[in-house]
């Protein structure tokens, strides 16, 4: 995206930092559909965003969003911050970053998250917490000791987006609304209907 979306993007995103009561500013709805053809949302957290597009970390093999964007990697991103009252809506195609980019994040993560990692089938069917919780213990003696390595099945998808779209409230519903959509490498800015 160009450098003043980006910047749009982010003065919007900062306001909602800096508000003080929107406990997870860069949580946002992630919707995916498969070839089943049957949509599926759900929030995940904005770790590294750039001109590039949206980055999320998440289970590359087990859960629903990967078997999702294995068939069709395009994804819906919808950030809603209520206090503020705006929204932004991002669509794009989906890759897979870099094992360095994912790496690099993996080792900031704490070591409870990154066990984690190597403890959740994510999505798959478990038995009971107990089970989990063994599991967990497992795991931290397997790397007690040593630094934790990014599992091969963890990592980042980014989400390159060809449609941003802002969303502003207004009295009576005449909220203001504008859109970006990247046609043939241009991007062009249009007003929409509320
Ligand atoms: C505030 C919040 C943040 C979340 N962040 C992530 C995340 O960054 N990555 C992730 O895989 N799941 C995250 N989750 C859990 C997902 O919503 C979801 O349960 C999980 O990714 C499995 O989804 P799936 O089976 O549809 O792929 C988060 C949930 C909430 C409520």
């Amino acid at each position: 995206m160009t450098p003043e979306i980006l910047a749009e993007f982010d003065s919007w995103l900062q306001e909602a930092r800096d508000h003080g009561a929107i406990h997870e500013p860069t949580a946002m709805c992630l919707s995916t559909c498969g070839s089943d053809g049957q949509p599926a949302g759900r929030i995940v957290l904005l770790k590294h965003h750039n001109e590039r597009g949206f980055v999320f970390f998440s289970n590359h093999e087990t859960s629903y969003k990967a078997d999702d964007l294995a068939t069709n990697p395009h994804a819906a991103l919808c950030f809603y911050w209520m206090p503020l009252t705006k929204q932004i809506r991002i669509e794009g195609r989906v890759e897979k970053i870099a094992d360095e980019e994912a790496d690099a994040y993996f080792a900031s993560r704490p070591r409870g998250s990154q066990i984690g990692a190597w403890a959740s089938q994510q999505s798959r069917e478990l038995k009971d917490r107990a089970t989990f919780e063994e599991i967990i213990l497992a795991n931290e003696q397997k790397f007690a000791g040593r630094d934790v390595p990014r599992p091969p099945y963890w990592s980042g998808w980014r989400v390159v987006p060809h449609r941003i779209e802002f969303w502003k409230e207004r009295d009576s519903r005449l909220h203001d609304r504008w859109e970006y959509t990247l046609d043939d490498g241009v991007w062009d800015r249009r007003l929409l209907y509320p």
